[in-house]
């Protein structure tokens, strides 16, 4: 049994990470597709040992497909999500554009799997925000275990979030620093190499940034509408990986230990928790891993039941192309997909 696929937005940071994940995780495709823009036309593109030649969205056959995987922005998806799922291609998508809609599931597969059923009404599944999806694999063992009330969580989160060109212009100022130049401003509001700046996505009426609100939203339609959050994110001069620092506040008792043992045994999460110099991860050491990392778990005596968590994960992995594979794997294994052959 395998399935024709086609990565949207395939010369992105997260298109080129799902070619890699599929090609590494030996999903079962009959035939790979890269879409991009018109721009990109004939342009190659890595997949496993092989490269492939890219396709104009514009003109590609979608019926021939049983997923394509979306992640090229929010206004190509608005316009083409519809238009692909009607031909009866299931697309899970990257972009924002479909979380909140109440016929559309939103999926971490770690968390919230049955969801997934629910992807009929309208043939688009949405995948989280990047620093949503690390956050919920965390927080879900811990809610099912002692029901988490309130979390208080501050991002710091690397460039790639932001795309290919944001990577290119932290890339651009660092080294312009070193030579004196006067650093260029144009995909940040604000320098960004040798700085951090605690803005991403556009300001809410509230003085919220929409990147604060789809962590609250997001969290409460995957794990518990209950779940209170609030949260400051913020962008910092890393590359690759975004890690949190987490209080959570719990309905009932729960120790560190406690909680350290129930991420042990958790789904995508790797405990490393030493009470020592280093023992804990960084962002540049999670990069290219499937799993979310959780480390400086401690009790927070400052509250009823409180803890302390430090989460890191590869953004363009958990945050968006492993867990998008993912899906499409879930998919298969409950027999939702038919077949290419
Ligand atoms: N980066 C993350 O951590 C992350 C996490 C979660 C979700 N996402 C979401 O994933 C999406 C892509 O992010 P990214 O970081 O991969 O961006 P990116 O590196 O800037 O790549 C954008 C991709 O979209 C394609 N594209 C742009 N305009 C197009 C058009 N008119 N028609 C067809 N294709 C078009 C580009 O193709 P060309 O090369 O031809 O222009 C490129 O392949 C965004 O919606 C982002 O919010 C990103």
């Amino acid at each position: 049994m395998s399935y024709n696929i086609a990565i949207v937005g395939a010369t992105g940071n997260v298109g080129q990470e799902m070619l890699n994940i599929l090609a590494e995780r030996e999903f079962p495709a009959k035939e790979v597709f890269a879409i991009a823009s018109s721009r990109s036309i004939g342009r190659e593109v890595s997949y496993g040992d092989k490269t492939i030649k890219c396709h104009d969205l514009e003109r590609f056959d979608f019926s021939q497909c049983q997923f394509a995987l979306m992640s090229a922005g929010g206004t190509i998806s608005k316009e083409w999500a519809p238009k692909i799922g009607a031909t009866g291609c299931v697309v899970i998508d990257n972009s924002s554009a479909w979380r909140y809609d109440m016929d559309v599931p939103l999926i971490v597969p770690e968390v919230n799997p049955d969801d997934i059923d629910g992807f009929t009404k309208k043939n688009i599944i949405a995948n989280p925000n990047c620093s949503t999806a690390q956050l919920v694999v965390a927080l879900k063992p811990l809610h099912d275990a002692a029901t988490v009330k309130r979390v208080v969580v501050s991002t710091y989160q690397s460039v790639s979030g932001a795309g290919k060109d944001a990577m290119d212009e932290l890339f651009r100022q660092t080294k312009g620093i070193y030579v004196n130049q006067q650093p260029e401003v144009e995909k940040f509001t604000k320098q960004i190499a040798f700085n951090v700046i605690p803005h991403i996505d556009v300001f809410m009426e509230d003085g919220t940034t929409k990147e604060e609100w789809k962590m609250v939203v997001e969290t409460k339609k995957m794990i518990d509408p209950k779940i209170k959050l609030t949260a400051t994110a913020v962008r910092v001069p890393v590359f690759v990986g975004h890690a949190e620092a987490i209080n959570i506040e719990f309905e009932n008792p729960i120790t560190a230990d406690e909680a350290r043992a129930i991420l042990r045994e958790s789904p995508g999460v790797l405990v490393v928790d030493k009470h020592e110099d280093g023992g804990y991860v960084t962002p540049v050491e999670c990069v290219g891993d499937f799993a979310t990392f959780v480390s400086r778990i401690r009790e927070d005596s400052t509250v009823d039941n409180g803890l302390n968590i430090w989460v890191v994960s590869d953004n363009l992995r958990k945050g968006a192309a492993l867990n998008t594979v993912q899906i499409a794997e879930t998919m298969i294994n409950r027999g939702l997909v038919k077949p290419a052959d």
